[in-house]
């Protein structure tokens, strides 16, 4: 079988925790032929811990010697590279969020589409057990038609205090745009896809613009802090059920916790942990699951898909018009923060 070659672009945190052991773990059907970073140093060592054969100057060298890549670099430059790589004919991975607006979104899409190339965003919790399980329950009929959904994606003190995480140029936002997008991605794949009408959001950083934070991931400046650490929002969709949402980053909680619950017209779900909440036979009835180990981590689930997609053998589940409709949320959500009032979709 011919082997696919991946480029990697940006690799950082996310790179080298995730994608490139993910990538090394399926070497029968892709190989990591090229390497690139703005950090040259970082770039060359890397390529020397994994053998990687080019490292590349600028990452539009890299696009003649790969047939895809995954792009780890922060969310300001998702689109641009993104774009490149697909009128270059390579296929993208591309790391969430898809972009920090929804129109470099669009253009994206675009790109894809014009150039019949894939492009897939790192939507990984998807793929975590629970999710898969929560999926095939829905689709299985056993909790009925969706009608509210709660998220909550909750931690108590930890805003990132490495990398670019609070630089709202870079990112683009904060706690929303870099922890509750996968939570809102996951509910939205849930739900199929429902069309939001409304959207009411705040936002807060309140607590980290203070001096002297306890924080348990390192050290920020709260000084240039200029990002989300908090975000409420309620949502409603045209088919009428509603979603409760709330991240944070650092919440004066009790302890972390994420959570997705759905309650249906003929039963609910939690999804992490899994249990299914059902009334039978009279009875009110609650299924737990045992979920096995040994399972492929969410990671390498994550990479297998979307490599068997690039060579033909598999459908990508994480698709791009979906990851648009993450970011249009996002945006609302921002917006109506900033507005005080609620945004219309
Ligand atoms: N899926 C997840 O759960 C998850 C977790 C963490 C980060 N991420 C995402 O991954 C991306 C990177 O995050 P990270 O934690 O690896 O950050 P990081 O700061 O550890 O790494 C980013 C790397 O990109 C490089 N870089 C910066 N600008 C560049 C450019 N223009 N071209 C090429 N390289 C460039 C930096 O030098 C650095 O090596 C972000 O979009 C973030 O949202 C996703």
């Amino acid at each position: 079988m011919t082997r696919l070659k991946m480029g990697i672009i940006g690799v950082g945190g996310i790179a080298q925790g995730r994608h490139i052991p993910s990538f090394l773990d399926m070497k029968s059907k892709v190989e990591i032929t090229a390497v690139h970073d703005v950090n040259q140093e970082r770039a060359e060592e890397t390529a020397k811990t994994y053998d990687i054969s080019l490292v590349c100057n600028d990452y539009k060298e890299m696009f003649p010697h790969v047939d895809a890549v995954t792009i780890c670099t922060p969310n300001k430059f998702h689109a641009e590279i993104s774009i490149a790589a697909l009128e270059a004919g390579v296929h993208v991975l591309c790391e969430k969020p898809m972009a920090i607006t929804a129109a470099e979104c669009e253009a994206m899409l675009e790109a894809a589409e014009k150039n019949d190339r894939l492009l897939s965003i790192a939507y990984h919790y998807r793929y975590t057990p629970e999710a898969q399980l929560a999926k095939k329950a829905i689709l299985n009929n056993d909790i009925g038609e969706p009608l509210v959904t709660r998220v909550q994606a909750m931690r108590r003190r930890k805003v990132p205090g490495w990398g670019v995480f609070t630089n709202k140029d870079l990112q683009g936002g904060g706690s929303l745009i870099d922890f509750g997008c996968h939570l809102l991605d996951l509910a939205l794949w849930l739900l199929d896809d429902p069309k939001p009408v409304e959207v009411i959001g705040r936002t807060y950083d309140r607590l980290s613009k203070t001096p002297g934070q306890v924080n348990d991931w390192g050290p920020f400046d709260h000084e240039t802090f200029n990002v989300d650490d908090h975000v409420t929002s309620y949502i409603t969709f045209e088919n009428g059920a509603s979603m409760q949402f709330e991240c944070s980053w650092a919440a004066n909680i009790k302890e972390d916790h994420t959570s997705l619950t759905i309650s249906g017209v003929d039963g609910g779900l939690s999804v992490y942990p899994f249990e299914l909440y059902q009334a039978k036979y009279g009875a009110l009835m609650d299924s737990t699951a045992k979920i096995r180990e040994g399972e492929p981590t969410p990671g390498l689930a994550q990479a297998n898909n979307f490599v068997d997609s690039c060579l033909g053998q598999d459908e990508l589940v994480v698709k791009p018009e979906q990851a648009l409709k993450v970011t249009r949320l996002m945006e609302a959500i921002y917006q109506s923060s900033e507005t005080s009032t609620s945004v219309k979709l």
